[in-house]
């Protein structure tokens, strides 16, 4: 009982310094302060404030586990189109998330994803990094029940109708993210390797470098086979405006280039011990969602090849 009121009276402390510290700044106090644990934490981002109740009352959210025996092979899904190539822009430590923002400037055309499930042109705005603290999480959706060791958001605006992502992410068919998985092996990935030496710049929040450029085309695995559905972004507001692509190929990354990664902090420098990993939101129910692949499973002979992640959990835990 005593102990109780301690506690009660530590959260009430801690959001009043909270509040005090944050009204200076201009941005809002809820903005600043949720994150992946606690009372802060994903099961309560839709009680923070008005503008996120989809975070709680929503149906069509994200993450979700993608259960392989629940997809439907649909031929009439494109391969995926990325006009562009080149991109420069800031990476950014949110303290929820390591984040590059794409800064359009005279050198590169914005870098436009068509196509495969898309029925408008999105333009690249924003990439996201999500990561465990070690290997074997990390990812937010997960396959057959597996997770990965991160994973990566290529966010695009719908710009053939907004002329912003700001606009764009609270609006139906504003958003389209393609999703590509993090793997640890043996190779690594060379413009992974740029992104990882770019963050040790940037250990605290808020902190800023630049990133002169990045070949978005050659960070991306092989995109012909995905998996497709409609849902949210996995972070506040959790807006139901997203169009998921997710690649069937996974980043290779190497233990290292994550290592770099688990070393971002979530804080300033007097809180070295809050570290940013583990920034995953839980699994989200399907509630009866379509599935769409543009995978054929019936195809004889190739289907072994194509299933990638069946294929890929089985060497998973065989290991
Ligand atoms: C992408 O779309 C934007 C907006 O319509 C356009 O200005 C830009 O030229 C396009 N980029 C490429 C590479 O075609
Ligand atoms: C975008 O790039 C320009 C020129 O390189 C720079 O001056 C500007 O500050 C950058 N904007 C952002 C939002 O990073
Ligand atoms: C985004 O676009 C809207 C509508 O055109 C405009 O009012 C708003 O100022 C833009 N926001 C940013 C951040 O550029
Ligand atoms: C990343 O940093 C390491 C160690 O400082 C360096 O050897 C490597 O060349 C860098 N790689 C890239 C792609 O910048």
């Amino acid at each position: 009982m005593d102990c109780n009121i301690k506690y009660n009276s530590y959260i009430t402390l801690t959001l009043l310094l909270l509040i005090h510290s944050h009204t200076g700044d201009g941005s809002s106090l809820w903005s600043v302060w949720w994150n992946y644990d606690g009372i802060s934490g994903p099961m309560m981002w839709g009680s923070m404030t008005n503008e996120w109740y989809m975070c709680s009352k929503g149906k069509n959210q994200s993450p979700i586990d993608i259960d392989p025996n629940m997809l439907l092979f649909d031929p009439t899904l494109k391969h995926i189109e990325i006009q562009g190539d080149m991109i420069t822009g800031t990476v950014v430590n949110n303290g929820v998330d390591l984040s590059i923002e794409v800064n359009d400037t005279e050198d590169f055309l914005p870098v436009n994803i068509t196509l495969g499930p898309l029925s408008y042109k999105y333009t690249v705005a924003r990439i996201k990094f999500h990561f465990g603290s070690w290997d074997g999480v990390g990812s937010e959706h997960s396959v057959n029940g597996e997770f990965f060791d991160g994973e990566v958001h290529i966010e695009a605006f719908n710009s053939d109708v907004f002329a912003n992502f700001s606009h764009a992410q609270k609006a139906p068919r504003g958003v389209a993210i393609i999703a590509a998985f993090l793997q640890v092996g043996k190779r690594s990935d060379e413009n992974f390797e740029i992104l990882a030496n770019l963050s040790k710049l940037v250990p605290y929040k808020g902190q800023r470098v630049r990133l002169k450029e990045l070949s978005l085309v050659s960070f991306l695995p092989n995109k012909d086979n995905y998996i497709t559905y409609e849902g949210s972004f996995t972070q506040p507001g959790c807006y139901e405006t997203v169009t998921w692509i997710i690649l069937n190929r996974p980043i290779a990354v190497s233990h290292s280039q994550l290592e770099t990664l688990r070393n971002l902090r979530q804080r300033d420098v007097n809180h070295p011990q809050s570290f940013m990993a583990d920034n995953i939101r839980p699994i989200m129910p399907l509630n009866r969602r379509t599935l769409r692949t543009n995978i054929n499973f019936k195809r004889g002979c190739t289907m072994q090849e194509e299933r990638y992640y069946q294929l890929n959990t089985r060497k998973r835990v065989e290991k």
